[in-house]
């Protein structure tokens, strides 16, 4: 079966086309960064029309570079929720309206499913039961999953999510958006010893996260320096860093203990993190956990995660009526 995944959540366009024999055949991915640069974040009427110009441009560049024609498709899958209601639209009435042209079933499927389910698309795949951390810019969250469409939430953030943390912080820093990635190239050149911030909520029992205090700590930390120069930032850059992948070791490392699963999933744009990906190599492999994670560009938004996860829910034979909505606030627990 070949489904073609739309994803416009939020500010990246992505189509891909998910086989469920071969496994991916293509992606493409658009993504609406330079749009907001000058705004400092997302603007979700900007983000919705551009949506609007990319996405048809982006399945017909799909089909000609996998050289599939659109009649060898046999489902859609799009995002369905959450995220920016027009940008969700914008997927979901595009998939639905293929999918009724074309005479094919469509699926909606959850963003964090999506994510979720993204390690999947690599050679090496974690086997149910498994662990989740999930660290987007929405979501920090474990969830324990026991199957395609089972998910448990063991703990999230009480506040900021761990990606929303990043982009404030390197806001805060002046830094340009999107914050988190350039945070995280300005933290390589930091010294790990020069700022040390708190790991939010470890002290107290449970599996939930607290970010939002972090930014004010470096804010903080940043006004009281005479010296404010790009060395200061990068350490400052670095302490903050170092703080959030402490809180989710600390935290991963609590929920394995309390599960006894074996296998830890990293899901979700902060994933991406190479800092947080080298210490979540070392920390499984001292306590023998198998580790896995989808690669960079899967780990933010992208098509490949929704075609994969529309695969196996049509497979069940699930799809959505002609009339269709879209979810901007949906609970995994569907
Ligand atoms: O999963 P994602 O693409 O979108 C959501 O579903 O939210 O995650 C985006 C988040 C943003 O907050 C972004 O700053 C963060 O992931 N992010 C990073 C890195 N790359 C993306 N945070 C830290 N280090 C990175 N390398
Ligand atoms: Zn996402």
């Amino acid at each position: 079966m070949l489904v073609l995944g739309i994803e416009t959540s939020c500010d990246e366009t992505g189509v891909a086309i998910y086989d469920s024999i071969q496994g991916l055949l293509g992606h493409e991915l658009y993504s609406q960064a330079e749009l907001h640069a000058k705004y400092g974040g997302v603007v979700p009427e900007l983000a919705s029309r551009d949506h609007i110009r990319k996405l048809i441009p982006l399945i017909k560049q799909l089909l000609a570079k996998t050289n599939i024609k659109s009649n060898e498709i046999n489902g859609i899958a799009y995002t369905a929720g959450p995220g920016l209601i027009g940008a969700l639209l914008v997927g979901s009435a595009v998939g639905r309206s293929l999918a009724w042209a074309w005479q094919i079933p469509a699926v909606g499927i959850h963003h964090l499913e999506g994510h979720l389910l993204a390690s999947m698309l690599e050679p090496s795949t974690p086997s149910f039961p498994f662990l989740t951390l999930l660290v987007s810019g929405g979501h920090t969250q474990l969830i324990e999953v026991t199957a395609v469409g089972e998910y448990s939430l063991l703990g999230e953030s009480v506040d900021d999510a761990a990606g929303e943390a990043f982009d404030k912080t390197a806001k805060l820093l002046g830094l340009d958006y999107p914050g988190g990635p350039a945070l995280a190239k300005l933290a390589e050149r930091g010294n790990p010893k020069n700022f040390h911030f708190t790991r939010p909520m470890t002290k107290q029992p449970g599996l939930n996260f607290s970010f939002s205090g972090l930014k004010t700590q470096v804010l903080t930390t940043w006004h009281s320096q005479k010296l404010k120069n790009e060395q200061v930032k990068a350490d400052i850059a670095r302490a903050f860093e170092d703080a959030v992948v402490d809180t989710l070791i600390i935290k991963c490392r609590r929920a394995i203990k309390q599960t006894g699963l074996n296998s830890l999933v990293i899901a979700g744009g902060v994933g991406a993190n190479k800092h947080l990906r080298e210490r979540m190599e070392q920390f499984t492999q001292q306590i023998g956990v198998e580790l896995f994670y989808p690669r960079p560009i899967f780990c933010t938004d992208n098509g490949a995660m929704i075609a994969y996860a529309g695969a196996l829910r049509l497979a069940k034979g699930q799809q959505e009526p002609l009339e269709f909505s879209a979810h901007p606030r949906w609970s995994l627990d569907f």
